[in-house]
């Protein structure tokens, strides 16, 4: 019985797999295996043999058995092991190399400033980048003779010889979308409208495409000092301070009157620029109270209404914020400049999180 217990002890600590171990159990335990047969053989012994041989058979039987299961168990474990080691996967890792895509200054800055204006009850407008005659010039009082007409670098659309429609232009600003959402919606109005404009000028400061913001309120009663608190609220809002001196300088736009231009003081000390500080005012947008022929021009009676507009340059405020140097930049596409200008795809803008954090 010695001999038998050494036998299979050492064959199950040598088993390599489950099956091995299987083919031990049935050559010791099975039906015609090594210890059942001697099991049978009890029957053929004196009672006296019997009672020690039936017990100690047991015991090994028993014993036999609780080695196969450890070892069973063991085995288990190790391929339980092997494959977890073969199957490790980091998930901590990134899904793809960090920081791959940022959100251009433009879009950054557009949603900041759509930000502030809805927190201030203006909704968003829009309107064709490809424009007609009308919109962009005559219903904004701006008739063919008009200085304005030059001034602007208009670009025109092609028409074919003998077509004497005047041609659609590419909108030299966002101011045509005030006669459209006019239309659209009826005399009280208060959007924004942030897009694409084009004007056939370049250098450092100009782009032959660049961004405008156009503001309008239409209601019975808005004055001048509406427009005044809402752009100082804007700027105040907008550059993240609490205080910031503009000023209303009067100028003349066909389709306002009176109308006015806004400055933001700024110092541009040791060639960098404060906004907020300093002797120097940097214009940042022009503006005034909407020209009754242009609210007839957009079916609203001027006698019953009226409003303010102002048309704000996107790029402009957007190189003011983030220390931009040259306009130019924003529209080449250059990796390592989008790569440092650029805001992090996830951190939009809102006035209870901070607008640019
Ligand atoms: N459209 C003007 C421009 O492009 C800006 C402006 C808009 C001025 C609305 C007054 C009112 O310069």
């Amino acid at each position: 019985m010695d001999d038998l217990k050494a036998k299979y002890l050492s064959l199950i600590a040598a088993a390599g797999d489950e099956a091995a171990i299987e083919d031990l159990r049935i050559t010791a335990l099975g039906k015609k295996g090594e210890i059942s047969l001697q099991m049978r053989e009890l029957g053929k012994m004196s009672p006296e043999e019997r009672q020690t041989a039936g017990p100690a058979l047991n015991a090994l039987k028993d014993e036999i058995n609780s080695a196969l299961a450890a070892k069973k168990a063991a085995l288990g474990d190790a391929a339980l092991d092997a494959r977890l080691r073969g199957e490790w996967l980091d998930v901590t890792l990134p899904s793809r190399p960090r920081r791959q895509g940022t959100i251009h200054p433009i879009s950054q800055v557009t949603e900041e400033v759509t930000a502030i204006f809805a927190d201030m009850g203006f909704s968003v407008a829009e309107g064709p980048q490809i424009e007609s005659d009308w919109y962009n010039f005559d219903a904004l009082n701006i008739p063919g003779h008009h200085p304005a007409r030059a001034e602007m670098d208009t670009f025109y659309t092609h028409r074919s010889a003998g077509d004497n429609r005047p041609p659609h232009v590419l909108r030299t600003h966002t101011s045509p979308v005030q006669i459209r959402s006019m239309e659209a919606t009826g005399a009280s109005t208060r959007i924004i409208c942030p897009g694409r404009v084009y004007r056939a000028d370049y250098d450092q400061t100009h782009t032959p495409m660049f961004h405008q913001v156009e503001g309008l309120a239409i209601d019975k009663d808005i004055s001048m000092a509406n427009l005044k608190w809402v752009l100082e609220e804007f700027v105040k809002s907008y550059f993240e301070v609490d205080h910031v001196d503009i000023r209303f300088r009067a100028s003349h736009f066909p389709f306002t009157e009176p109308s006015a231009e806004v400055d933001i003081r700024c110092s541009w000390e040791g060639g960098t620029l404060k906004v907020g500080e300093g002797d120097d005012w940097l214009e940042i947008l022009g503006s005034g109270m909407v020209h009754p022929k242009v609210l007839q021009a957009a079916g609203v009676d001027p006698t019953q209404w009226q409003g303010f507009a102002f048309g704000m340059g996107i790029d402009r405020i957007a190189m003011l914020k983030y220390g931009i140097p040259d306009l130019r930049a924003f529209f080449d596409s250059d990796l390592r400049w989008l790569r440092h200008y650029g805001f992090a795809a996830l951190d939009v803008p809102t006035l209870h999180g901070g607008l640019s954090r």
